[in-house]
């Protein structure tokens, strides 16, 4: 979402400066574009030469530097977004009220952009009535802001007035301004993770999967304006936008009956969970003792979620599967997904160095029900996220 975006960082004095640095950091990788503004006092908790590095960019802080003014009117007008991080008492103070003595303000007050304003510092000054009426007036100029956290502070106290962490700034400005509507009003249904088939209480079956392929998928699905149900076996995180809607299921029938329901208002459904195929017949009530040398479980076949969306979808629906090959790639994957009545399958190679379980990375070829392959560079699984989803889109569009 980030991508070719134009963000002006502001970074007034404060402690939590030091996270502004994190900042740059996410904002570049994000693929956005970043010029930094100090205030005076902010050089003495990070030093402009490490900004102006991560952000490939000069760090701006003076009115006039030699005889160069800065012309923090073209920032203003530059800029897709200002942020404001962290945010000061005192520089608050001066945006409340209109005043002007850096270079800072000047590209606030001249600003055409949305400005985002993240607070940091002390509880008692964040509870000063002055404070809270700041907030209200800066808020009330149509500004945006990322109320402080609660935690350990620079004082040495515990409690409200902590910046809000990088990587929430950088969802909230994703979230808040770069959304795109191209799937506005349609509903996906993404799985994710894998599944744990219960043997007694503190055992079961299950497989590597982090989930992190899915859950980029609903993220990337989301971020294009769709409504995401994301159905999630036990996995360790959950997607950032708070708005994907999450079921967490633990076991391959929980997660058929959970898809099952939420099939139903789904317009576009994609199956990357690695749902366990064989389930333990009995489960027994209580932890199984190592009385005997060998033991058997008996399994049996779980019911294929995707083969049963395949069975019941419509004209408008439209369903991915993927597809885990150590042999006969390409075969198998074309077979699942006639199989299966999907209209895309992804292929992932366990063969492959970038692809796998756990990896941040995939390398995915997607074929279509005409055998058209699609193959891509091994990237970051956001990315690969990225090339699914604006295939996807392309095959709806042809579908029209
Ligand atoms: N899948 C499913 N329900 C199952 C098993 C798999 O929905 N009980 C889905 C997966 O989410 C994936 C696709 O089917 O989208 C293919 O999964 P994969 O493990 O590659 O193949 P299987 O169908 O399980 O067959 P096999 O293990 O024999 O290759």
């Amino acid at each position: 979402m980030l991508r070719g975006r134009k963000i002006l960082l502001g970074i007034s004095g404060s402690i939590a400066a030091y996270k502004s640095v994190f900042l740059v950091r996410l904002l570049v990788i994000a693929g956005a574009e970043v010029k930094v503004i100090m205030s005076p006092s902010a050089k003495d908790f990070v030093s402009p030469f490490t900004l102006a590095t991560l952000s490939k960019n000069k760090v701006l802080s003076a009115l006039a530097d030699e005889d160069t003014w800065a012309n923090h009117v073209m920032l203003g007008r530059w800029a897709d977004v200002m942020v404001i991080a962290p945010l000061s008492c005192n520089t608050l103070a001066k945006m409340a009220n209109g005043l002007c003595d850096n270079l800072l303000l000047a590209a606030y007050l001249s600003a055409t952009c949305p400005v985002v304003a993240v607070p940091a510092m002390d509880e008692d000054m964040w509870l000063h009535s002055s404070t809270v009426k700041n907030i209200k007036t800066i808020e009330g100029f149509g500004n945006s802001v990322i109320s402080v956290r609660k935690g350990e502070l620079a004082s040495g106290l515990y409690g409200e007035g902590r910046m809000a962490e990088p990587h929430d700034i950088v969802t909230f400005v994703e979230e808040r301004f770069f959304r795109s509507e191209v799937l506005k009003g349609k509903h996906a249904l993404v799985t994710a993770g894998p599944t744990y088939e219960a043997i007694d209480p503190v055992r079961f079956i299950g497989n590597h999967s982090s989930g992190k392929m899915g859950i980029a998928i609903a993220e990337a699905l989301y971020s294009l304006g769709a409504n995401v149900r994301l159905v999630c076996g036990p996995v360790n995180k959950l997607p950032r936008f708070k708005d994907i809607g999450v079921t967490s299921v633990t076991s391959a029938e929980e997660m058929y009956n959970a898809c099952l329901s939420h099939f139903v208002d789904a317009d576009i459904a994609v199956m990357a969970a690695a749902v366990a195929d064989y389930t333990p017949v009995h489960v027994s009530p209580g932890k199984i003792k190592k009385n005997n040398d060998s033991i058997q479980l008996e399994l049996t076949k779980t019911k294929d979620i995707l083969r049963s969306l395949g069975e019941i979808k419509n004209e408008r629906q439209f369903l991915v599967g993927f597809a885990l090959e150590t042999e006969n790639e390409n075969e198998n994957a074309i077979k699942k997904l006639s199989e299966k009545n999907a209209d895309l399958i992804v292929l992932n190679s366990l063969k492959d160095e970038a692809a796998g379980f756990g990896k941040d990375t995939n390398k995915v070829t997607i074929f279509d029900r005409d055998r058209n392959a699609y193959s891509f560079e091994a990237k970051s699984k956001t990315l690969v996220a990225t090339d699914i989803v604006d295939l996807i889109i392309k095959k709806l569009n042809e579908k029209r």
